[in-house]
């Protein structure tokens, strides 16, 4: 009889041999930790909806990003959390406000050793949980908006940011910023663009972890993506790289894999990709439940993500994976 073909597996014999041929390698430097900050707290806060993650003091950020750092990872996200919400988002773009404070404090300890990319919306700061201002009939005014903006940005630039990253999918947004920047003397300060962002339910845990309910309807799909388009994201994406962005990110990631393998086919920029809260949550939540192996899962789906075009990939088991690499 006829011997079967095995040039398939050939190559997959002994870890060397597929390590050798590995197409897609994992480093800490590709990972993005997001970290939450809040004001007023005495010590770091575990989060119900997200085992392992924690609403961080001002130390204790600092501790958790030192630990980071020592693995090799050099970029994180931050999210606020105010003392006080109000209608207009207020302590966003004060000087003093929570994540300015955190941003200039991991500025004097960390320099150019640690890349701070600070969230810049307005959803954590509001009492109506969305992300811009509100018009009187409950619609957030695009324009509006974009003021406030831009004011965020000079914001955390002055407090020591070193890429901020709209995140309220108001159109516009990266151009407004971008000239809020320039004109304030920050022109060397990147966007990293939250161009295709969808109206994901996979964002729930972290909508605990920021303490946000959203009135109206409880959802943003009125300037969120709609998960049903991918054919918009691009155009999305086009319009943030026209206006000024130097970064782009699809976000969810999981559930839109093909919408970033198309970005990754047309865009040349540094291209992000979110590991979501809910998308983090149901590894941690199946691996307690003894369903499955999560930090094995973890190590997978973050590789099925830079796979599939991402350069960089935020996610909650930044620091879990650094430790397996
Ligand atoms: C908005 C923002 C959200 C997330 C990041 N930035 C929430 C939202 O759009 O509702 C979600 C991140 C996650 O789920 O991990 N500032």
């Amino acid at each position: 009889m006829q011997f079967p073909e095995r040039r398939l597996r050939r190559l997959r014999s002994t870890p060397q041999l597929r390590a050798l041929v590995a197409e897609t390698r994992l480093h800490p430097t590709d990972l993005i930790a997001p970290l939450f900050v809040r004001h007023g707290l005495e010590g770091p806060v575990e989060i119900a909806t997200m085992p392992g993650q924690f609403q961080h003091s001002e130390a204790s950020l600092l501790e958790h990003c030192q630990r980071l750092v020592d693995l090799g990872i050099s970029a994180i996200v931050l999210f606020g959390i105010p003392a006080h919400k109000d209608a207009i988002g207020s302590e966003a773009a004060a000087r003093d406000g929570i994540a300015q404070r955190a941003l200039r404090a991991l500025r004097d300890r960390f320099g150019d050793d640690l890349v701070v990319i600070a969230d810049l919306c307005m959803d954590e700061y509001t009492d109506h949980g969305h992300c811009g201002i509100l018009r009187l009939d409950g619609t957030v005014d695009n324009d509006a908006t974009l003021e406030r903006y831009a004011e965020i940005a000079i914001a955390q630039a002055e407090a020591g940011a070193t890429i901020v990253a709209p995140s309220g999918m108001m159109d516009g947004q990266v151009a407004a910023i971008r000239s809020a920047l320039d004109s304030s003397g920050h022109d060397m300060v990147p966007i990293l663009a939250y161009a295709a962002k969808y109206a994901s339910a996979l964002y729930g845990p972290f909508r605990d972890a920021v303490d946000v309910e959203i009135q109206g309807g409880g959802n943003r799909r009125a300037y969120q993506q709609d998960p049903a388009n991918a054919r918009e994201a691009m155009a999305e994406i086009a319009q943030d790289l026209a206006e000024g962005a130097d970064m782009i990110m699809v976000k969810p990631a999981l559930s839109y894999l093909d919408v970033l393998a198309e970005a990754r086919a047309v865009v040349d920029v540094p291209l992000a990709a979110y590991h979501v809260s809910g998308e983090y949550s149901m590894v941690v939540a199946a691996g307690r439940a003894g369903y499955l192996d999560a930090d094995a899962v973890a190590m997978e789906q973050t590789l099925a993500i830079k796979r599939a075009g991402a350069d960089l990939i935020l996610t909650y088991f930044a620091e879990q994976l650094a430790r397996q690499l």
